[in-house]
């Protein structure tokens, strides 16, 4: 299959193109688009045909659920059972935006694209072209992020093309996504809301809309011995190729730490990588060192990490050690996906 690939920024929509790509979905092909969280690939929520090639072109296990994409109030009511008193007031508060409600389905969401499941995921995006291809398309669009399963979320069209080119009908370039990591995820099918995913909304922003909010026991920790409930935070997701361990600790220790052991492995000819920020990198001896931003600003550390991770790939470096992050605001999405792309290996020195 030939993909097309369009650039398109929110300030300057194409209508036609954006026609064009909402009739794709119509059909039953899939288009990938920008978010203010990640790339995403695209396809009509209501067709079960079209999430199971979401399925295929990922090589996403099918137990895996989508989330469905609205852009209009009025549409959640049309996926979902009964609408709760909670998700009125969370969409009030932040739709269009990067939170994702999980809630009972209704009939015309097909289980294809729950995963099986009697819940739905449902989230309205606030990026432009996202919303405007939404409705080009008849107002439910099933959006997984548009990497490969396994490999970290696209941040920029380039690392859209290196997985999906020729597996998907169009792409559309938005250039730099603003957030860098996905969607928070909160469900509310039981007593108490709990947060599945952490992302840009926080816990504590949740807590200004809803008195009491959990948190999966497994967000943070590997050993409670328990399944997540979010079916794909199970899976060793946002993993770089290269081996990669968290070094927790003094800055000073961890800056010696990691640069013995990089020495050590540079002596047996392993190529050696590094995850600092703006103020440690310069002291590390690793064949590659890579900073994600000022380390007081969480924002940019958030925009960087999966284009860094992806770019550790591409210069095949095998061994990879990063700074541990603070964990308030986004720090926890930072540290959650870290943790998982390291596969929970955490030293403390
Ligand atoms: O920011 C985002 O949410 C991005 C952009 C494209 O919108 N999308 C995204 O989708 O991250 P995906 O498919 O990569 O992640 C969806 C997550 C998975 O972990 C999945 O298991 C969970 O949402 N999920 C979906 N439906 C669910 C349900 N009914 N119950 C529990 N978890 C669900
Ligand atoms: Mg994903």
């Amino acid at each position: 299959m030939e993909t097309k690939l369009v650039r398109m920024d929110d300030e300057h929509i194409d209508t036609v193109l954006i026609q064009e790509a909402g009739n794709i979905i119509k059909e039953g092909g899939l288009v990938a688009f920008p978010t203010e969280t990640v790339y995403g690939l695209g396809g009509d929520a209501l067709n079960p045909r079209s999430s199971e090639k979401i399925y295929r072109a990922k090589g996403r296990p099918s137990d895996n659920p989508l989330i469905v994409h609205i852009a209009e109030m009025a549409d959640l009511d049309a996926v979902v059972r009964d609408v709760p008193e909670s998700a009125k007031k969370l969409a009030e508060a932040f739709w269009p935006g990067p939170l994702t409600m999980i809630l009972y389905k209704s009939d015309i969401v097909p289980y294809e694209t729950t995963g099986g499941l009697d819940t739905v995921a449902v989230r309205m995006p606030v990026h432009r072209v996202a919303r405007e291809l939404i409705r080009a398309a008849g107002g439910y669009v099933a959006a997984p992020s548009a990497n490969r399963s396994g490999r970290p979320s696209p941040t920029v069209a380039k690392y859209v093309t290196e997985d999906m080119d020729g597996r998907i009908e169009m792409i559309i370039d938005g250039g730099d996504v603003e957030i860098g990591l996905e969607s928070t995820i909160v469900d509310l099918t039981a007593e108490e809301p709990v947060i599945l995913r952490p992302g840009y909304i926080t816990k504590q922003m949740l807590e200004q809309i809803l008195h009491e909010v959990g948190e999966d026991c497994t967000m943070m920790r590997d050993d409670s011995g328990q399944a997540p409930k979010a079916p794909g935070m199970k899976y060793r997701h946002y993993a770089p190729k290269g081996d990669l361990t968290i070094v927790a600790g003094d800055t000073k220790r961890v800056i010696e730490y990691i640069n013995t052991q990089t020495l050590s492995y540079r002596t047996n000819n392993k190529k050696t990588g590094v995850i600092g920020t703006d103020a440690s990198v310069s002291l590390y001896h690793a064949d590659v060192c890579k900073s994600v931003g000022n380390p007081d600003d969480e924002n940019m550390i958030a925009r960087t990490l999966y284009r860094i991770l992806r770019e550790f790939d591409d210069e095949h470096v095998e061994i990879i050690y990063a700074e541990s992050f603070d964990t308030s605001g986004i720090g926890q999405a930072i540290m959650n996906r870290l943790l998982k792309a390291a596969g929970h290996k955490v030293v403390h020195v």
